[in-house]
């Protein structure tokens, strides 16, 4: 691979122009360009190659306090990703890796050697899985999915596991390693397309469509948990956290990962009403950060190439190209356009 010649580089970048008010808009973001410049010494110029696109950005970009800081108005926005080595001052990092790492949403990032930490940048071995299944289920979705089950929700052989959002990133780590672990699996998906999915190809022994009509969830846990439910791995929040709660066993675990029929709300967050049955069930709800297990990513990673290697794990990933469509690709995470682990492609791979 021939070197670039890094000053004839410009870097397109995506900033955050205000802070929207329910979904996000165009006029929301301001597109920039920089020039790139040589690494300083012990650092390291990355070329991104593709960007995680992740519910969390719509919470980043809110004023307030939250277990991250929120981008600041005219910042790069924030978002993780894969990308090359391109060029390098650091004894830790040659030209032509592959790494993972805090790139924002841009072409390049130059980083200095006391920024690696922070960064979270990290190299990434491609035989353990694609560039995709990178930011998938080897990337920051698997890893929630893989501790939020099996650190909170804690599953045993034969307990019935329900996961919302369960054809998306973080929902089929979930349900796929609750069948591994030997439990039922439900999943709650929008449209027969992603539940059909996850039931033929992902294993699940039944997904129950929630747009089907406003009792569809009701009924589909009815017909699907004649044992009840045991663990319930909450992404969506809203009117489902509270018709699962009303089927929950005596010492349920609710993981509480996401919110996302939340995120775009103009008025307060709906709580549950159902949460005496925590109390009648001498149940928990537990939130979990993913970030706090960063630690023991590299045995979650390794267990999980380890199922994608003998065939006990799928990875779906949804690709769209171009850093330009950012702002329109996001929104899809929030309509369910997406199908699989939401990716953008900055550069050809
Ligand atoms: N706690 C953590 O550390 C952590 C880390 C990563 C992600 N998360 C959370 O995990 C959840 C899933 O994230 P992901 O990256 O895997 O996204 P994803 O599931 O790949 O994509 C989002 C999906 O959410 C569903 N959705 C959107 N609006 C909805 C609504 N109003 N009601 C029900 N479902 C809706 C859509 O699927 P349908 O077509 O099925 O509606 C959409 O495809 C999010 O809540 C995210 O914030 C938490």
């Amino acid at each position: 691979m021939s070197a670039p010649v890094l000053s004839s580089l410009v870097n397109h970048q995506v900033r955050l122009a205000s802070r929207p008010v329910g979904m996000p808009t165009r006029e929301n973001w301001h597109f920039t360009t920089e020039a790139v410049a040589e690494p300083e010494d012990g650092g390291v110029l990355l070329q991104t190659l593709a960007l995680s696109l992740d519910p969390a950005m719509r919470g980043w970009m809110n004023e307030g306090r939250s277990y991250i800081p929120p981008v600041a108005i005219d910042e790069v926005m924030r978002a993780g990703g894969v990308g090359r080595v391109i060029a390098s001052k650091s004894p830790q990092f040659a030209v032509g890796d592959t790494v993972s790492a805090g790139f924002g949403v841009q072409q390049y990032l130059r980083l200095a050697p006391g920024e690696f930490k922070r960064n979270g940048i990290f190299k990434i071995d491609l035989r353990m899985g694609s560039l995709t299944q990178w930011l998938n289920v080897l990337g920051m979705p698997g890893m929630t999915g893989y501790f939020g089950l099996m650190d909170v929700g804690q599953p045993q052989a034969g307990e019935t596991v329900v996961v919302s959002g369960a054809a998306g990133a973080v929902g089929q780590t979930v349900g796929q390693m609750a069948k591994i672990k030997g439990c039922r699996v439900v999943g709650i998906a929008g449209g027969q397309a992603k539940c059909d999915w996850v039931v033929q190809e992902l294993g699940f022994d039944a997904c129950i469509d929630y747009k089907a009509g406003p009792s569809a969830v009701r009924e589909g846990l009815k017909a699907h948990c004649p044992k009840g439910v045991d663990i319930y791995f909450d992404n969506v929040g809203g009117e489902i956290l509270d018709t699962v709660l009303a089927r929950i066993n005596r010492k349920a675990r609710i993981v509480i990962c996401g919110a996302i029929s939340q995120y775009n709300a103009t008025t307060a967050v709906a709580g549950p009403k159902n949460y005496l049955s925590l109390l009648v069930n001498r149940a928990r709800m537990e939130g979990i950060v993913v970030f706090d297990y960063a630690d023991r990513y590299h045995l979650a990673i390794a267990e999980m190439a380890s199922y994608l290697k003998d065939g006990r794990m799928k990875s779906k990933e949804d690709v769209v190209q171009g850093l330009e469509h950012f702002p329109e690709a996001l929104l899809k995470l929030f309509n369910g356009e997406n199908f699989g682990k939401l990716v953008l492609e900055v550069a050809p791979t």
